[in-house]
């Protein structure tokens, strides 16, 4: 599989998805540190520093970032993923990955392509699954989006994430087979 992947949003914004390299770590830094505000998709409560997104978007893991082609750095950093071994060794061909989209980008598309892009990409790395452990149960986009792609719940983990009141959410853990 070949990157740059070049596509269109709903809204007819050209996009482009590429390899995520040094100088991008600052924007996926920025992007999530907007979602650790938001509580809702993962589990961070505070913002990582720039150590800590390379651990936890970089190292050991593919990372893709998608720009506008117009312009690229004025509209910033449109969304992100990962992909990553699950496990080591025997179980390493069992996936996990991570997506974020920027608030201003949402309910385009970039979700789906992203998703897309990801299952090609482990497809063609030789992966044979894709395993999310920690989807939020009250992430209604995300789960609707992942089973759109082909996913389904494989079991649930009680009470597993706290919300910013003090409650506490379930989370689902998502499976999709490559085969
Ligand atoms: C989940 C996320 C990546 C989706 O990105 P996106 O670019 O908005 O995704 P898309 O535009 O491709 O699809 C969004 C879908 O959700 C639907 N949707 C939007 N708001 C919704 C809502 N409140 N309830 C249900 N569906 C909703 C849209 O209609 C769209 O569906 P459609 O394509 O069938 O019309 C993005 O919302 C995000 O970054 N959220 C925060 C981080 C996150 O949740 N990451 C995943 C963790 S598992």
């Amino acid at each position: 599989m070949q990157f740059p992947i070049k596509a269109k949003l709903k809204d007819g914004t050209p996009v482009e998805l590429v390899l995520a390299e040094n100088d991008d770590v600052a924007a996926v830094q920025d992007l999530y540190r907007v979602i650790v505000e938001e509580g809702t998709s993962y589990p961070h409560q505070h913002p990582l520093d720039r150590e800590g997104v390379v651990d936890y978007w970089f190292r050991g893991k593919t990372t893709i970032v998608a720009y506008s082609t117009e312009d690229p750095r004025a509209e910033g950093l449109l969304g992100a993923f990962y992909l990553k071994p699950n496990w080591p060794g025997r179980a390493r061909k069992v996936a996990n990955a991570g997506f974020i989209v920027a608030p201003a980008w949402r309910n385009k598309g970039l979700g789906w392509l992203l998703g897309a892009t990801m299952l090609d990409y482990a497809r063609s790395l030789g992966y044979h699954s894709v395993i999310f452990n920690l989807v939020f149960s009250q992430n209604p986009v995300a789960r609707a989006l992942w089973v759109k792609l082909g996913f389904s719940d494989l079991g649930v983990i009680p009470r597993a994430v706290e919300n910013a009141d003090g409650t506490y959410q379930d989370a689902v853990i998502m499976f999709c087979s490559l085969k």
